[in-house]
């Protein structure tokens, strides 16, 4: 019995990956491998998190991490599973990630370059809510055999060759896609595999669910506000759990829009384009979604810093397009 890809059911990840390599003669099977190294580590890593509160790694590190933010314990331990899992594998030569100030260099003779927000939803790790990991995979500017380089990681979302996340939550889901639709794997636990379980997952076209943190409601944008009322006088559902992850699956899956825009106090938002909103741009174009920064396409935006924070909604795509109109009126002052 197939389903309609083809496949067995019950296809495990790694059966699907072989697959969709075999689609193409001359891949060399690293991209293959560096997926599969990145599901060995989100495995680690959910296992952890189950223990988290019984392992005594739940709670602050008592530092801050380069973004001036609280790290938690999870963090750090999420930051290294997934370095080590990277490292061990040996198909990229760098990564950058939300915790790190610096790249870190891994092999040099590899093609490609990750960054990574290795554990997304921090605040929800002490209170047992649905946490994340999200991932983007670059192939590298510069010469094999060298350090890569700052433009190594300066690429625009566009140039992504695979991004995806994990979803720590009732279940543990993998997310991904290569630039031809996006599939999710939900973990077995007790076999130790993913299988796929959505295949090609579109996101609907409208909603009603909107997510953004309404306590902020006063910093935002007329625009914006105006939007949030119009959701409410359509009785649209708010649902907002603070975990971008979890916020946008949810929104992937029924329909919805994500909105985590300027404030007055941090006029780039809070969001960071090359950790959380290119791989999930990237996922929700391929879904049949938009991205944007309120101004562009967020795949378009060229990063200046690794660390740069972008305005981000994204979601149904119809969603997306009705606060974009707002936008455009205000500005052409319509
Ligand atoms: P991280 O835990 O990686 O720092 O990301 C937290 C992000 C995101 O997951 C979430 O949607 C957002 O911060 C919540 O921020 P607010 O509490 O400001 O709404
Ligand atoms: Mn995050
Ligand atoms: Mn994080």
């Amino acid at each position: 019995m197939t389903n309609n890809l083809g496949l067995p059911v019950g296809t495990t990840l790694d059966r699907f990956i072989k697959r969709n390599q075999e689609d193409f003669p001359y891949a060399s099977g690293e991209l293959s491998q560096l997926l599969r190294d990145i599901a060995l580590a989100g495995k680690i890593l959910n296992k952890e998190i189950n223990h988290a509160g019984l392992d005594n790694i739940i709670g602050d590190m008592g530092e801050t991490n380069v973004q001036g933010e609280n790290q938690q314990k999870l963090d750090v331990v999420a930051d290294i599973r997934f370095t080590r899992a990277l490292r061990n594998g040996g198909e990229v030569c760098a990564i950058v990630s939300e915790e790190n100030e610096e790249i870190v260099h891994l092999n040099p003779n590899s093609k490609y370059l990750v960054a990574i927000d290795p554990l997304d939803g921090s605040s929800n790790i002490d209170v047992n809510v649905s946490i994340g990991t999200i991932f983007s995979i670059y192939r590298r500017k510069s010469p094999l055999g060298s350090a890569a380089t700052v433009e190594d990681v300066l690429q625009s979302g566009r140039d992504q060759v695979a991004a995806g996340y994990l979803l720590y939550g009732s279940s543990t889901m993998l997310v991904y896609t290569t630039g031809n639709k996006v599939n999710g794997f939900t973990y077995e636990p007790s076999l130790g595999e993913f299988f796929l379980s959505h295949r090609n997952m579109c996101i609907p076209k409208d909603g009603e669910i909107f997510s953004i943190n309404e306590g902020y409601y006063n910093d935002y944008e007329e625009e914006i506000k105006a939007y949030v009322l119009s959701c409410k006088e359509r009785h649209y559902s708010a649902r907002y759990i603070g975990s971008l992850v979890g916020d946008f699956h949810r929104n992937l899956l029924k329909g919805g829009i994500y909105l985590y825009p300027s404030t007055k106090k941090n006029p780039s938002g809070k969001l960071r384009l090359l950790y959380e909103c290119n791989a999930l741009a990237f996922i929700a174009e391929q879904a049949g979604g938009k991205a944007t920064n309120g101004k562009q396409a967020i795949l378009d935006i060229l990063p200046e810093t690794f660390h740069q924070r972008t305005p981000f909604l994204v979601g149904s795509p119809m969603m997306v397009d009705e606060v974009m109109e707002n936008l455009k009126k205000v500005t052409s002052g319509k």
